[in-house]
């Protein structure tokens, strides 16, 4: 069936985006100041994150099918985490279709996505794509000819309804709020706004906490989340989010010693750049099994992919967005010792367009030597893709 709002969409172009930056603090405000335990790697020196991508709860709710998917979501997320068994969940943006959703409050259907994690007991960390506070948008079919809608609208859940979309401070504000222990999320600075959900997350070294030499709280993995936009503002990440990210590594990162790993929700245009040919095989340097559309990116490449490029330390960027994509492909950076990854999650939600098989990317990270590997877990249990991100 065709579903009208089901496209990755157009940039949505508002006017040319006025970001004021105040000072930038380096603020890794986060775990401590909450009383969570610090991420840190495992006794065997691994640290495995799930990424779940694009699940688009919400939809149609006031049909069978919409709860349905929903429920086949439930699914997907539970078997992966059954195999996988990993340390974080990132939920890579598009957690919800507010566009779809006619109610007040979509952290009803945000909360349902996190609680595959919560349930579980495992920590996690969100980042905003496009369609998580977007305004409703009226299916065509509930107006008539004269364009007068309906006097009686589909009931949506929970209280009556509303259409503007819940704002990404409201939906983070009620995830952190009510999971203070398990949530690892951030609005992030105020100065980055409308972006939100800009902040960064520290995984402790195992080995030096055994070796009780003092260096308990020595970070050996930095994880970078970023708002890519789009929604209620232009997809992008801005110079002033550059600026932000100039700032963090340089003062948690100084020398570049601890390797970097960058989460966002839309592809940059440096992924279309790297990308093997719509529809054509996935030949080596890149990995992955579908390959089945043209890569949708931000609007705009306002500097961050030179900030990445330039950072040796920084080995792989991971998106969602496109539902038809799962590849990994290396962008070429200048006097890199290694080769940045481009990564693609794997569409992992029942929501949204697309009817390729349901999976999840996992990517795990080693802490000595450190190494990157990352594979897709499918919904039925198998594995594929594998693929080496540090070699
Ligand atoms: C939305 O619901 C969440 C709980 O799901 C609640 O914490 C939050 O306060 C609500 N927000 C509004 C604006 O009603
Ligand atoms: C699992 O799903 C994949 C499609 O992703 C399919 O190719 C494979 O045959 C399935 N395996 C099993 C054991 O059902």
């Amino acid at each position: 069936m065709h579903k009208w709002w089901r496209s990755p969409g157009p940039a949505l172009l508002a006017a040319a985006l006025a970001i004021v930056v105040a000072a930038l603090r380096p603020a890794t405000e986060h775990a401590a100041a909450k009383g969570r335990p610090p991420l840190r790697f495992g006794p065997g020196g691994a640290f495995k994150v799930a990424l779940f991508a694009d699940l688009h709860y919400g939809e149609d709710a006031w049909t069978d099918w919409g709860p349905a998917q929903d429920a086949a979501s439930d699914r997907v997320m539970a078997a992966v985490l059954d195999a996988e068994n990993p340390d974080l969940v990132v939920y890579l943006g598009d957690l919800v279709t507010a566009n779809n959703l006619p109610v007040p409050n979509a952290s009803l259907y945000w909360d349902r996505a996190v609680s595959a994690a919560r349930g579980r007991g495992v920590p996690w960390a969100t980042v905003f794509g496009n369609h998580d506070d977007m305004a409703f948008e009226w299916p065509p079919e509930w107006f008539s000819p004269d364009g007068v809608p309906p006097l009686r609208w589909p009931p949506g859940p929970g209280s009556g309804c509303g259409f503007r979309g819940t704002p990404r401070t409201d939906l983070m504000a009620a995830e952190t709020g009510a999971n203070r222990l398990l949530s690892y999320s951030s609005s992030g600075p105020r100065e980055l706004w409308p972006g939100v959900s800009n902040y960064v997350l520290q995984v402790l070294s195992r080995g030096r906490r055994a070796r009780g030499d003092g260096h308990d709280h020595d970070p050996a993995l930095l994880m970078y989340f970023l708002d890519s936009g789009g929604g209620s503002y232009t997809e992008v990440v801005s110079s002033a989010q550059v600026r932000w990210f100039h700032t963090q590594s340089q003062f948690l990162n100084p020398d570049g010693r601890i390797p970097e790993l960058i989460f966002w929700h839309i592809p940059s245009t440096a992924y279309a750049k790297v990308a093997p040919k719509a529809k054509s095989e996935i030949r080596k340097p890149c990995v992955g099994s579908i390959n089945e559309e043209e890569v949708a990116p931000q609007a705009a490449e306002w500097g961050m992919m030179d900030a990445l490029a330039k950072r040796s330390s920084v080995k792989a960027v991971f998106v969602g967005h496109n539902h038809g994509l799962d590849w990994c492909c290396p962008y070429d950076g200048e006097e890199r010792e290694q080769e940045l990854w481009l990564c693609f999650a794997r569409h992992t939600g029942y929501g949204g367009y697309g009817d390729w098989p349901r999976g999840a990317r996992i990517l795990e990270v080693t802490e000595e030597p450190f190494s990157a590997v990352s594979w897709i877990r499918m919904e039925n249990g198998t594995r594929h893709s594998d693929v080496t991100l540090t070699s």
